[in-house]
């Protein structure tokens, strides 16, 4: 009897030890992966929504992996040992918000860089100029006034409206989202390296719209201070902003209707935009 005790006891005390060494080696294991993932630096992301916004910086890169979510492509590699995530978001704001999303929950980049083309707004900014987005605002976001049936459409008296987010509980309206300080100065830092044009401060106006007609790029212009427009930036943004990503927007000028520029080149703005890039992630990390 004495002796079966002993032995069920022994047979007790032997899975809990085993038990106690299994937790303790997951427990070691999670340690561990923590560690890992902290001492894997986190990259820079770059953006561009077309293949000719993206192509110089693979180039650069040289050997890179590409994964893909869904519909989109992320390229993982690096510039001058920086790693890098590049990232095609394809065109429009519903498209940027998604892949800017699966971007942050896959790669957590440390900051992310919007760049690409834009068409002008500003008279003053030419076809191949680049305009750091100080600032970026959804100008598809509008809304009107009650018209009666018959009494037509008044675009020029449309309101522009506000971004709604929620920050701690707390909802907090944006009328346009601000590149990071920091991002915009080593931006300028590498200002000279640009040489097909100037490299200006300016206000990125983003929506699913290609606005081709002057009394209206005039009035963004004057009633709202855009420099440019495109279709990516502030979805970029005001994703960023929901996950407290540091963010830069950068577009080279590829068509204006206001500059007398008669010239639309999506590719050779595309180049000359992500070679520009390709310096600000090296200026990032001086
Ligand atoms: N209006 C809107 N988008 C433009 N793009 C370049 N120029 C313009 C413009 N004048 C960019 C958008 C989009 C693609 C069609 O080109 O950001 O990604």
């Amino acid at each position: 009897m004495k002796k079966r005790m002993a032995v069920s006891l022994f047979a007790v005390m032997l899975i809990s030890a085993l038990l106690l060494a299994g937790f303790s080696s997951t427990k070691n294991e999670n340690k561990k992966a923590r560690h890992e993932q902290k001492n894997t630096e986190q990259p820079i992301a770059v953006q561009g929504a077309m293949d000719i916004e993206i192509s110089a910086l693979l180039k650069e890169m040289k050997n890179y992996k590409e994964e893909q979510i869904g519909n989109y492509s992320f390229y993982i590699g690096k510039i001058d040992k920086i790693p890098v995530v590049v990232s095609r978001t394809e065109i429009g704001m519903v498209n940027a918000a998604a892949s800017t999303t699966l971007l942050i929950e896959k790669y957590h980049p440390k900051v992310i860089i919007n760049q690409g083309t834009a068409g002008g707004h500003d008279p003053n900014i030419h076809v191949f100029d680049t305009v750091i987005g100080t600032e970026v605002m959804n100008i598809g976001s509008m809304r009107s006034e009650h018209l009666d049936d018959g009494e037509g459409m008044k675009p020029e008296t449309w309101k522009s409206m506000e971004t709604t987010m929620r920050e701690n509980g707390e909802k907090v309206e944006y009328k346009s989202f601000k590149s990071d300080p920091k991002l915009i100065k080593a931006a300028l830092s590498v200002a000279d390296k640009y040489s097909h044009g100037k490299v200006v401060e300016g206000k990125v106006g983003s929506a699913d719209f290609w606005n081709r007609e002057v009394d209206r790029i005039q009035w963004f212009h004057e009633n709202a201070g855009t420099s440019v427009e495109e279709m990516e930036a502030a979805a970029v943004a005001q994703v960023a902003k929901a996950f407290n990503i540091p963010y830069l927007s950068i577009r080279t000028v590829s068509n204006s209707e206001v500059s007398g520029d008669k010239i639309e080149d999506l590719e050779t703005a595309g180049q000359y935009g992500a070679e520009y890039a390709v310096e600000i992630v090296k200026a990032i990390e001086k």
